[in-house]
């Protein structure tokens, strides 16, 4: 019977087997896949495993001090963390076209990937949380986005002369599966079960030019959005929910004076493919609250609004 706990044990066994007393390096990000092969790995061959986490400053509120906290303090997982928001901000500079910034922001991720992993020494292996709906769709379709990202987030990249060989312990798996094996190998909960995040983060929820202020204002929408889901309990029936920082100024008052300030737009969604969408029915009270605590704690956001656009036509991200 193919329990998550023989799951665990069989590719445990497998790793061991294919990378005997190398050294093997694997890009974190933070997601599910890739954190599930960091705990499996670690248990795995332990100091044989070096991970490389790249802060591009597009991540959510804390996210790259939790990524730490989590694997290199807790779990005691060699983890090397680039922080690279600067280098992220300068070469987005300018930038408002949402494919043109994906390229940007992958580009300058395999950059300092390669970089940093150039610094270790012996390393033979690359190991990546590639799962088998993306080796289905990598077989598939050769553009589109999934496919930029795909190649973007599992670093497909490396120049050659660095010679690694792939190593991919969930290939086989299912994202259910995936998320089983998470918590058998004992991540927490709210990390396993986590809405989906995309490779560029923030760049293509900051319409148009990225700036750091814009990225921190929407950090702190984003943080307070999903905190009232979380108080709430529907962020387990959302598939997807999230802020973005629209660029335009609207005009409102605080006891006599007014001001013009920036919009957020609040989005979620119920999905089971992420293929087409329905935009979540959220209380209005709920709603209600997000609305306020954002206005209110948030300067420089004069204005929330909610998204009711369904995919198809929209797609679920606003870039
Ligand atoms: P859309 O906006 O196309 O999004 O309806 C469908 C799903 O894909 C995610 N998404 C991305 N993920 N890099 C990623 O890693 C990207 O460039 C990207 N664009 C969209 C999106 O968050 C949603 O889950």
């Amino acid at each position: 019977l193919w329990t998550p706990a023989r799951i665990v044990e069989d590719a445990i066994a497998r790793v061991k087997e294919t990378v005997g007393n190398d050294h093997v390096l694997l890009g974190l990000s933070g997601g599910v896949d890739s954190s599930v092969v960091a705990a499996l790995l670690h248990r795995a061959i332990g100091d044989q495993l070096t991970c490389v986490f790249v802060d591009n400053g597009l991540l959510r509120l804390h996210e790259g001090d939790q990524v730490m906290e989590m694997f290199a303090r807790n779990m005691g997982v060699k983890v090397i963390r680039s922080d690279s928001e600067n280098l992220f901000l300068e070469r987005l500079a300018g930038v408002s076209d949402p494919e043109q910034k994906r390229k940007i922001i992958g580009n300058t991720f395999i950059e300092v990937f390669d970089e940093e992993s150039s610094k270790i020494e012996g390393v033979r292996w690359l190991a990546q949380g590639t799962i088998y709906p993306d080796v289905i769709e990598s077989a598939g379709a050769k553009t589109g986005k999934a496919h930029v990202i795909k190649s973007h987030h599992n670093v497909g990249g490396l120049p050659d002369d660095m010679a690694l060989e792939l190593v991919e312990p969930l290939r086989e798996l299912f994202k259910d599966e995936v998320r089983r094996i998470g918590l058998e190998l004992g991540l927490p909960r709210d990390m396993v079960f986590r809405h989906p995040f995309p490779g560029p983060g923030l760049g293509v929820r900051i319409l148009g030019e990225v700036k750091h202020d814009y990225a921190e204002i929407l950090r702190r929408a984003d943080a307070i959005f999903i905190a009232e889901l979380h108080a709430s309990g529907w962020y387990e029936k959302t598939s997807q929910a999230f802020a973005v920082f629209l660029p335009v100024k609207s005009v409102g008052v605080v006891g006599d004076a007014r001001r013009y300030e920036y919009v957020i737009a609040l989005r979620a969604v119920e999905t089971v493919d992420f293929m087409t969408a329905r935009w979540a029915h959220l209380p209005y009270e709920l709603l209600e609250k997000v609305s306020n605590r954002i206005i209110n704690e948030i300067t420089g956001v004069s204005r929330v609004t909610y998204d009711v656009s369904s995919k198809p036509p929209a797609t679920i991200e606003w870039e």
